[in-house]
């Protein structure tokens, strides 16, 4: 998703994919819970607090009536709130299984695909954009998607304070937001430092896979995991694409102009 944003924000996720349902044309009322949810994911990248440089910006982005009521219905039963203290993927899944982490799933669609096709591992995806969550939370009741959790929520914090070292089989992160402009590389989630943090969450044997159609994030990817000691490539450079990792519609139109896309897959080492 080579997402060319001149302004000084990252680039955008993909757009609803799907025309707005009849459903969607009549306001749905939101509670103040749901509000609050909403209200709490509305991170500056420098807000007081925040120990890190954030990988995103808060914005004020369209959201549909149906992703709305997806938020203010389906939250509780699928999404986990953030907290600062270890998540425990049985009690959260209802069962022992692979944990396989997406960071910024954007509008999961991606990722409705990879759970389904993966019915025997568990999958948590983690994103910050409330009409992302929705569109999956919408997706996960449409497809009966029983192996599929949600945390609202910065991603570094999540994997820093709720998912245990050694813990995870997989990580998956997908076009992460490329900040093309160099005084902004500094926002790139792909960093020396959480990526050590990240694999430390993975279980030895486990893997890493990312994938942009940015080159010279791709080089960044490279040089940054490459450089990482718990982690080593699968492959000599770049990896084929897997086959559990489905061509988005913003890919295959990419693929046809000629862009590129690199995707590296990278295994924790003892
Ligand atoms: C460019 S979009 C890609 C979305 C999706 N992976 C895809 O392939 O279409 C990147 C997404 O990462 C999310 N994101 C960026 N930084 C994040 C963070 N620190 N924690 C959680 N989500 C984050 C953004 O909100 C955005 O939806």
């Amino acid at each position: 998703m080579n997402t060319n944003n001149p302004a000084d924000t990252p680039a955008n996720p993909p757009v609803t994919p799907s025309a707005t349902p009849a459903s969607d044309a009549a306001p749905a009322p939101v509670s103040p819970e749901t509000q609050a949810a909403l209200a709490s994911t509305a991170h500056a990248p420098n807000s007081p607090g925040a120990t890190h440089i954030r990988s995103f910006v808060h914005r004020r982005g369209h959201i549909t009536q149906g992703q709305l009521a997806a938020l203010e219905r389906l939250m509780g039963q699928w999404s986990i709130p953030y907290a600062p203290r270890r998540l425990d993927p049985a009690t959260a899944f209802g069962r022992q299984a692979p944990t396989v982490l997406e960071i910024g799933f954007g509008m999961g669609e991606t990722t409705e695909k990879i759970a389904l096709a993966r019915p025997g591992d568990n999958f948590l995806g983690v994103e910050v954009f409330n009409a992302g969550v929705g569109s999956l939370l919408r997706r996960i009741e449409d497809s009966s998607i029983p192996n599929l959790r949600i945390i609202q929520h910065d991603a570094v914090e999540v994997v820093r304070d709720m998912i245990a070292p050694d813990s995870l089989a997989g990580v998956h992160i997908y076009f992460p937001d490329p900040w093309p402009k160099k005084r902004h590389h500094k926002r790139r989630l792909i960093q020396p430092a959480f990526i050590s943090l990240l694999a430390s969450r993975i279980a030895p044997g486990g893997y890493i896979h990312c994938a942009t159609d940015w080159e010279d994030y791709a080089v960044q990817m490279l040089e940054v995991l490459g450089g990482e000691p718990q982690l080593k490539n699968t492959v000599d450079g770049y990896a084929p694409r897997p086959d559990y990792r489905p061509l988005t519609k913003f890919e295959t139109r990419g693929l046809r102009l000629g862009h590129g896309v690199w995707d590296l897959i990278f295994k924790r080492v003892a």
